[in-house]
């Protein structure tokens, strides 16, 4: 790195400024459709959502198009915790879920009398499909004396396998009270969150191996560049990130934390290192700071996510409309699959509801 090539301090901010602006110049930037053609859509989806009572509710992580659909027509914008339960609570008939297929899941587990749509089925997760049912069932078969987490990010048939359900937001707080039981865990599917949890919490817990493909790829080398170059910056971080960037981040949390650090830290800047999609409601909350996407590739590398995940970009207005429409993209979770994992479900609700903790912050 520039650094390491001279002695001199301003040549090297001045080489390590060249790349991260190389860096930030090359990421890509949310996929908005242009005002004339959100036109085309909007009066359209309002019009069918009337007709059928239906909410519209979407992920940090979806288009601004979504995330503003949402908050003005009485929806709902967050983590994916918060998704369904805001799903379970209205009063809607249908949920157009915005996101990816297992939070129409959890969405339609918690919610068994709603129809639950997806602009696409398609859009799935990376921690999901590396955490298939049969190896992970033979895998908890192996250890039976171990209790099984799962992260929110996994179908239906995984979290009906599971003794706890936990998003990123609790997972500490449950494995911590499960350590104070002398438990020993199995955890599933994120290996960085994982090693996150145990580092944290000190408990014995034995790893799935998979990883979000989006955040696997924020690199140390180039958040430190970057720490140079904005030296009042605050680094803030997913716990899906590997442990080289964890360790060198201001603040770890889900979705929820990251933006709530942001509207309470003094930082005039932020470099965050999640989902791109997430900047949206960032500049909402805080419009006078500058939020920075951490770098996702080494020096001389083509950016290959830019941390944009390509499942949650999937949904649009136009796959939203086509769904409503025709009624399309429906999910159905089998009514006994649903029964099992709606248990270590509710049993992380109940959990949060005892301990108060803020599963719901809404940001
Ligand atoms: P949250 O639970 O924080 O919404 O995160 C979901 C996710 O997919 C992170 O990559
Ligand atoms: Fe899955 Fe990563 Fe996309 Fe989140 S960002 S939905 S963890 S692939």
């Amino acid at each position: 790195m520039s650094q390491t090539d001279t002695q001199d301090p301003q040549a090297t901010l001045a080489a390590d400024t060249a790349i991260v602006r190389q860096y930030l110049d090359s990421a890509l930037t949310a996929d908005r459709l242009d005002p004339a053609q959100q036109a085309q859509y909007l009066d359209p989806i309002r019009q069918l959502m009337a007709a059928k009572n239906a909410r519209l509710v979407a992920h940090y992580y979806t288009s601004p198009d979504l995330q503003d659909l949402a908050e003005a027509s009485a929806g709902f914008v967050g983590d994916s915790l918060e998704m369904a339960k805001f799903g379970r609570d209205c009063d809607a008939d249908t949920l157009i879920v915005a996101g990816v297929r297992f939070m129409g899941e959890s969405a339609k587990i918690l919610s068994p009398h709603k129809t639950v749509l997806m602009p696409t089925l398609e859009a799935t997760c990376s921690l999901d499909i590396a955490c298939p049912i049969d190896k992970f069932s033979a895998f908890c078969d192996a250890h039976p004396d171990r209790i099984v987490v799962v992260y929110a990010n996994t179908s239906a048939a995984v979290k009906a396998r599971s003794d706890w359900v936990v998003t990123s937001s609790i997972a500490v707080d449950v494995v911590e009270h499960l350590l104070e039981q002398g438990r020993k865990i199995i955890w599933a599917p994120d290996k960085h969150l994982g090693s996150y949890i145990r580092k944290t919490t000190g408990a014995d817990m034995l790893l799935w191996d998979a990883a979000c493909i989006v955040h696997e790829e924020f690199k140390v080398r180039g958040l430190l560049d970057m720490r140079r170059v904005y030296p009042d910056a605050a680094i803030l971080a997913h716990p899906e990130s590997p442990a080289a960037v964890l360790e060198i981040a201001d603040v770890i949390g889900s979705t929820t934390q990251i933006i709530n650090a942001a509207k309470t830290l003094d930082n005039p800047q932020f470099i965050v290192a999640t989902d791109q999609g997430i900047f949206h409601r960032l500049q909402q909350v805080a419009p006078d700071k500058q939020f920075i996407i951490a770098p996702t590739a080494g020096n001389d590398a083509t950016c290959r996510s830019c941390a944009n995940c390509p499942w949650m970009g999937m949904n649009s207005l136009q796959s939203l409309y086509e769904s409503l429409s025709d009624g399309s993209n429906e999910i159905e979770v089998d009514a006994n699959l649903a029964a099992k994992a709606m248990i270590p479900l509710q049993r992380m609700l109940d959990f949060a509801a005892d301990n108060q903790l803020q599963v719901r912050g809404r940001a």
